[in-house]
């Protein structure tokens, strides 16, 4: 199973960016994230990465992964979850199925529009709060889902 990790605006630099908010580690750790998670079963997933910071390259790379045949998405879209009407959009028709994720708690913070999701409504369910463990859970609730299906 090919698993896309896609991280929207101001995810490029996980690991330098606000460490006491999004941690010290980066996508670099991810995969060995996911191998201690998974074990021998993560020998079944394929994972790619991309992250862009414009909200047209992220749909861009949504409908790509479409025509991939891409079975599942791991999706961090930033900011433009409390903003993006069209990413949502691009969720509702591609037929992936999606894992919302945010490496802080969004609803700890103080700012009440990051308790907003344009992006909940269209995706199978929401991680968040885990630092950079909320992607390798993310990735094993994909499998499990895969596994049952
Ligand atoms: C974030 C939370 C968002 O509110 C913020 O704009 C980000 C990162 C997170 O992973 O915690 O850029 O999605």
């Amino acid at each position: 199973h090919e698993i896309l990790i896609l991280n929207g605006p101001n995810l490029g630099h996980l690991g330098k960016r606000q460490p006491d908010i999004y941690g010290s580690q980066g996508m670099n750790d991810v995969p060995a994230l996911v191998d201690t998670l998974l074990g021998a079963r993560a020998k079944d997933i394929e994972l790619s990465f991309f992250q862009a910071n414009g909200e047209g390259e992220l749909i861009d790379r949504l409908e790509l992964a479409r025509e991939q045949g891409i079975a599942g998405i791991v999706f961090n879209a930033g900011a433009y979850t409390h903003t993006s009407l069209a990413l949502a959009d691009c969720l509702a028709w591609i037929g992936i199925p999606c894992i919302e994720v945010h490496i802080s708690n969004v609803w700890a913070r103080p700012e009440t529009i990051r308790h907003q999701s344009f992006m909940a409504a269209q995706v199978v369910g929401v991680i968040a709060g885990f630092g950079i463990d909320s992607y390798a859970l993310a990735v094993a609730a994909l499998l499990n889902r895969f596994e049952r299906s």
